[in-house]
This record gives structure tokens, C-alpha cells and sequence, in this order.
């Protein structure tokens, strides 16, 4: 199936000119707005660590802390995180937009990265290949004029075991955001074309409207408030595509690329939507959905959970890679195979000042104990002797897959990472 294509005004927008009207846009509108602080592990190696068990590698071996990394379509901020998350790795980053990455450019001398390369260019006119272990492209290519193009060349660029990082839109989260760029359009009708002031100020006085029940009421009065680039990315984006987890999984087989599982993000994490497993109480419910594969397990949440369910914000790898994908089942499995320490780190901050500059902040123990408290049993159990299983079994802790999925999710990955593996079952 292919992506739904949203928005795409194709009277001022030709395929060929979209990349000029992304950096235009983006220059105009750097995304995301300025970030107040940056976190960062003291311990260089363990946001690798993390990362590989979040891709079920209990070893910690499949991304190197030492890692080529591309950030592709970075904005004003990612490449940043990134470069801090990975010290020990080689890390560039890409972007259309001059102004994305100038203000990245300052961030990243303020902070004396050394391990940061920034530069301009598009995914599309890029030929990297087999170069890099670790490629994120978040929020990028369902903005382009054929995200199946970008997309390849994301495949190509990753190297045989390497691992792709991806979000696009879900299509239930952007129909609201759709429909009102669409209506911008109409009532813009005669502007200048690539007016994106006009376009915003337009859509400005939409979101005024006190109309019961119509989009700029549900769009809130929050948005009224917000600074432009969010209000400019949200609500007149001159190109976007969306998709569901079927028509993303297409997209991907047809570039080269399998996807692996889930990514837990920041967004999801914040509005807690912390898994993709499905509670089916009804037990013939329950065995039918056991017996799917992943795609089709993970596509009934959005299905049935509409805007309500997750980013789609996934792992990938190449078809061709020297990894054998591992369905998601198979990862809980192995997690509750495995014995498990207490991570214990220290976490640094920069953070803004009122001239803009980033400085050192406080320093913290990392990570905090984890909040509930069945998660908190766990993770005061984990004593590196016995594994997850005689954990769950000695406790009384339900081994139901969605229970397992949710505490692999919530104990071991890089948002949530309070338990390191000690063995290689
Ligand atoms: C919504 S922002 C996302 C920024 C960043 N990835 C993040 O998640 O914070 C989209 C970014 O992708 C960039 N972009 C869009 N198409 C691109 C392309 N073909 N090549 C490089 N950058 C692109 C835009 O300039 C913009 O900075």
C-alpha cells in the first residue's frame, strides 16, 4: 500500500523542486525550536550499551561505541544528542536548511564536540554506501517528494549489520494536522507562492476562530501560544506523507530494508504509550493474536487505537544483513533469559543561558529507580545471578507477553535503562 500522500499542493510544488522548498521552509522555520538542555552519560559507552539491547544484542556488540553514524535531516538540535550519546563515535550529520545547522554548528562549539561533522546537502543528492553502523532519520523523508527515493539511499548508506533509525508519520496523528493545512491552502489561494509568512499569519488567525467543534478548537489554545517553527511545522508544511504500519512495512521491503522492532521514544514515552502489545483479555482474541506475525500485530494498534496509537518509530536493517531479524517475541523471550545488574552512571547537563550560551550544569546519578513498583521489584531483584525468569517466577510477576514486552521496554533500553545483561544466553 502506499503512503497517503497528505498534502502535497502540486500547482506551486514539482517533485524536483521540493528539496528547494524543504530548505527554504526549514530556513525559514528551523526545527525544532531552541533546546534549553542537553543531557549526557559521563560513561561514553553506555548509551551503545543500551541501544544494542534495545535491538535485543544482549552482547552490546552489534553498534560499536565507536560507531560511523549518520544523522540524516538532523534540524537545529538532533545531531547534538547524538554526538553526546556516542563520544566515541564518528558522527555526521545532514540537513537542507543553512539555518538548522548553523544554530546546531554554535550549539556544537559551545559544547567543544569534537566527534560532530555538519553538513548541508539532501538525502536525495547524497551517495553514501555501506559506510555507516547507524543511521537516524527522524521526521525527514515523508517530507520529501518521493520518501521511497530518500529512503534507498538511507538503505544504501548503512553498512550489512548496520541499523536505521527511522520515523515517519503515523497517519492517525496527522489527520487533524492535514485537513488544516489543506484548508490554509484553499483560503491562501491567489498569495504569493512560497509565502510562508503569509501562509502562517493565515493560519494564525484560522486558529482564532472560536468555532465549536471545528479543527482549530481541537488544535487548542496551547498552539495559539506556540512559537512558530512548531506552529509552521505542524500546521503548513508544504509537502507530508503519512503512513501505517503496513504501508511503512512496503516502503521499507521495497528499499532493501526489514523492519526490527519498535523504537521507544521521547514523544510516546511522554504520553505514555510505552508498548506496542495489545492486552487481549478475551482469550480467543488472545491466542489469535499471538499466532500473528509482528506487522500484523503491530498494525492493529493503530487500527484500533487511532491518533492514539504509537509514533512510527522503528529499528530497521537491511535485507541483506549478516543479522537474522528476530521477531519481537523472541527478544522478550531472550530478555527473560538473561541475568541482569543495576546500571549506575552519572548523568551531565549543559544548559542555555540568558545570552544563549550552553554551560556545564549539575551532574546527576543515573538513572533514577524505576517508579512502578513491579518494575521496581525487578529491578531491585536484578543481581546479576538469576535470570529474568526465576525474577518473574520467584515474585509472583505474570510472564504474559504483554507484561514481559512492557518491562524489556521499561528496564533496558536507552529512555528507560536500569538494567544492564551480564550474560550471553
Ligand atoms: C521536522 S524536521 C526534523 C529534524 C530532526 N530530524 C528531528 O527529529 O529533530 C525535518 C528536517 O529534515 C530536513 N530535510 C527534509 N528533507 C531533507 C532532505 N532531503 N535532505 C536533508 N534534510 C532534509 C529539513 O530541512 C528539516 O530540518
Amino acid at each position: 500500500m502506499q503512503g497517503l500522500q497528505q498534502a502535497v499542493d502540486h500547482a506551486r510544488v514539482g517533485a524536483q523542486r521540493v528539496d528547494d522548498v524543504n530548505s527554504r521552509f526549514y530556513g525559514r522555520f528551523p526545527f525544532p525550536t531552541t533546546c534549553m538542555r542537553f543531557d549526557y552519560c559521563a560513561d561514553g559507552a553506555f548509551d551503545a550499551m543500551m541501544l544494542n539491547q534495545a535491538l535485543g544484542d544482549w552482547t552490546h556488540a552489534r553498534i560499536p561505541r565507536t560507531a560511523d553514524i549518520w544523522v540524516a535531516g538532523c534540524g537545529t538540535n538532533q545531531a547534538i544528542f547524538v554526538a553526546l550519546r556516542f563520544p566515541e563515535a564518528r558522527v555526521i550529520a545532514s540537513d537542507l536548511s543553512r539555518e538548522s545547522l548553523d544554530i546546531c554548528d554554535r550549539a556544537a562549539r559551545q559544547l567543544g564536540l569534537s566527534n560532530l561533522t555538519l553538513e548541508q546537502n539532501s538525502i536525495n543528492r547524497l551517495a553514501y554506501h555501506q559506510r555507516f553502523d547507524y543511521v537516524v532519520c527522524t521526521g525527514v523523508i515523508h517530507h520529501n517528494a518521493e520518501p521511497a527515493g530518500a529512503l534507498a539511499k538511507l538503505a544504501d548508506a548503512l553498512r550489512p549489520a548496520g541499523v536505521l533509525e527511522l520515523m515517519v508519520y503515523n497517519r492517525y496523528h496527522r489527520v487533524v494536522p492535514a485537513s488544516f493545512q489543506s484548508a490554509v491552502r484553499i483560503l491562501r489561494q491567489g498569495a504569493e507562492p512560497l509565502d510562508f509568512d503569509g501562509e502562517l499569519a493565515l493560519a494564525r488567525r484560522l486558529l482564532e476562530m472560536p468555532m465549536e467543534h471545528a479543527l482549530p478548537s481541537r488544535l487548542g489554545t496551547t498552539l495559539k501560544e506556540a512559537p512558530a517553527s512548531s506552529v509552521a511545522d505542524l500546521l503548513i508544511q508544504p509537502v507530508e506523507f503519512s503512513y501505517d504500519v503496513e504501508s511503512l512495512d512496503a516502503l521499507a521491503d521495497a528499499c532493501g530494508l526489514t523492519i526490527l522492532t519498535p523504537c521507544m521514544n521521547t514523544i510516546d514515552h511522554g504520553q505514555g504509550r510505552l508498548t506496542w502489545a495489545i492486552d487481549f483479555t478475551d482469550p480467543e482474541l488472545q491466542r489469535r493474536y499471538a499466532a500473528l506475525t509482528d506487522i500484523h500485530r503491530w498494525q492493529l494498534q493503530p487500527l484500533l487505537f487511532l491518533e492514539h496509537s504509537p509514533m512510527l518509530w522503528f529499528y530497521l536493517q537491511r535485507k541483506d544483513s549478516s543479522y537474522v531479524r528476530q521477531p519481537e517475541r523472541v527478544i522478550d523471550e531472550s530478555f527473560l533469559d538473561q541475568r541482569f545488574v543495576q546500571t549506575n552512571t552519572i548523568r551531565k547537563a549543559y544548559t542555555r543561558d540568558r545570552e544563549g550560551r550552553y554551560a556545564p550544569a549539575r551532574s546527576f546519578k543515573y538513572p533514577s529507580p524505576p517508579a512502578e513498583p513491579a518494575l521496581r521489584t525487578i529491578w531491585d531483584a536484578a543481581d546479576g545471578k538469576r535470570t529474568m525468569r526465576e525474577i518473574f517466577g520467584a515474585h509472583g510477576i505474570s510472564s504474559a507477553p504483554v507484561t514481559v514486552n512492557r518491562a524489556r521496554i521499561l528496564l533496558t533500553t536507552p529512555l528507560a535503562p536500569h538494567l544492564s545483561a551480564t550474560t550471553h544466553a
